[in-house]
């Protein structure tokens, strides 16, 4: 017999309670099969090269480009999580450009990732690789990174997902990530666009809130003129309009992602409704808030947790990070003469000494500091403290305590040095040391090959002795 069903007839299918991501129990097995898989625990930023196998574009001015890593492994990382990428934009010249962005696929699928990247005409980066990144390209990356991520046991997973713009990209990960795992989850999108056009993914999300009861989208148009048929919400983000697509939201986890503005609109809002602090979740890196103590507090949560289910399993911690993709050895980059990577043919980073004056292949921890340069006896001095930190493009001495962190010194005498995370974790700051050492406590945000050439993140850093920069 046919059984023939209509929506009246449909059933909603029976889940197990809550929402567990399924490296949870990789990790916990014995089993000799999971070792290999032990790579998808998402515990470590690894530093891999990967290929684009696909590019997708996306409303909105965006591109999405799948990637797959060149030895094989799979991608490891939690949704939300991004990448640090360098890109070779300035053609043969040595110096790559870094830029962090958010992982849009879902890990569950870790055998290609995806990063989506608007188009900003006026950026140095993003046209380039709207240009450029085809498949076949080959990139160095370092990641994942970050402490915005969907957590991995949820005994009561009820989301609300705020994304306004581009800052929907992790919060497709972790949709993606929902809909892909078995459990009860109930989630809420609220996604603010600028055009009724410009919402990425949207038939994708239109066709998983379709198949799929846990998720509910809901669009609005900011505060632009709203065209005729626009059957979404209208207005910039409300009290009333949080109230109307989750009248619960002060039961649920709030992650938000999108412009500095939006996003504190959205913290006073949420409070307004009743979400507690504790339960607001930021992807933030302008690093002039709260998003510090966030960061700091999610990571020695999550190092905590990857602690616990290391002591699970039978294996030792050294073992396990040994068993992670890094490691695995698969994959050599191999570079020309030129610094070219074989593989690809494009110009990526050379390993070379690379500031005027400075011999940085030296400039490893431990190295003899070099002379500082005769002209900084000629700069002004400003501050107070025991060490002297001398910034050769700035043309300046700052006075530093040996507790003070590097960057924010730096900052407070003027010296321009870019920054959105302050923890170490996206690359964003990294300089050149000349000479003197320092003492870095970082978080994935350098690679060791550009440690051993000199660079820092002086987020993170402290001085130990005098120091000359470049910057
Ligand atoms: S600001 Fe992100 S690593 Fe320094």
């Amino acid at each position: 017999m046919i059984e023939v069903l209509t929506e009246t007839g449909t059933q909603e299918p029976q889940r197990i309670r809550g929402l567990e991501m399924p490296w949870n129990r990789v990790m916990g097995s014995n089993e000799g099969a999971a070792r290999a898989a032990h790579a998808l625990g998402p515990w470590h930023p690894q530093e891999f090269m990967a290929e684009c196998v696909e590019t997708v574009p996306e409303a909105g001015g965006m591109m999405t480009f799948v990637f797959r890593r060149c030895d094989g492994a799979p991608l490891a990382f939690r949704a939300g999580q991004y990448v640090n990428v360098a890109f070779p934009v300035n053609g043969e010249e040595p110096e790559p450009v870094d830029r962090s962005y958010s992982l849009s696929s879902s890990p569950t699928e870790p055998w290609t990732f995806n990063i989506t990247v608007k188009c900003d005409p006026t950026g140095l980066v993003s046209p380039w690789v709207h240009a450029n990144v085809k498949p076949g390209t080959v990139l160095e990356m370092l990641g994942p990174v970050g402490a915005f991520h969907l957590p991995d046991a949820d005994r009561r997973a009820r989301y609300l997902l705020l994304a306004a713009g581009a800052g929907i990209t992790p919060i497709m990960s972790m949709v993606r990530t929902i809909h892909s795992l078995p459990g009860q989850a109930d989630v809420v999108v609220l996604y603010h666009g600028a055009a009724a056009g410009g919402f990425a993914f949207h038939k994708e999300l239109a066709y998983t809130a379709s198949v799929d009861s846990r998720v509910k989208v809901f669009y609005s148009l900011g505060d632009r003129s709203i065209p005729d048929g626009w059957e979404g919400l209208s207005g910039r983000l409300t009290a009333a309009m949080l109230e109307e697509v989750a009248p619960d939201a002060n039961g649920r986890q709030v992650y938000a992602c999108g412009p500095e503005g939006y996003l504190n609109t959205a913290t006073e809002l949420l409070k307004k409704v009743g979400v507690d602090d504790t339960s607001i979740y930021m992807e933030f890196f302008s690093g002039d808030r709260q998003t510090l103590l966030e960061y700091q507090a999610e990571v020695a949560l999550a190092a905590d947790f990857a602690e616990g289910i290391a002591e699970e399993i039978a294996e030792s911690a050294e073992d396990y990070y040994e068993s992670q993709p890094t490691a695995f050895g698969l994959y050599e980059p191999v570079y020309d003469a030129d610094g070219t990577l074989e593989a690809s043919g494009l110009p990526l980073e050379i390993v070379a000494p690379e500031a005027p004056g400075s011999d940085a292949s030296a400039e490893s921890a431990g190295g003899e500091p070099e002379a500082a340069s005769p002209d900084a006896s000629s700069f002004d001095t400003v501050g107070t403290g025991s060490l002297t930190m001398s910034f050769m493009r700035t043309g300046i001495n700052v006075r530093i305590e040996p507790s003070e962190r590097i960057l924010e010194v730096a900052h407070r005498a003027g010296v321009r040095i870019g920054a959105n995370c302050k923890e170490g974790m996206c690359g964003s700051c990294k300089v050149v040391k000349l000479s003197g050492e320092i003492e870095m406590n970082h978080q994935g945000g350098i690679r060791a090959r550009e440690i051993s050439a000199g660079k820092f993140l002086p987020c993170c850093s402290t001085a130990r002795t005098d120091m000359v920069i470049d910057a």
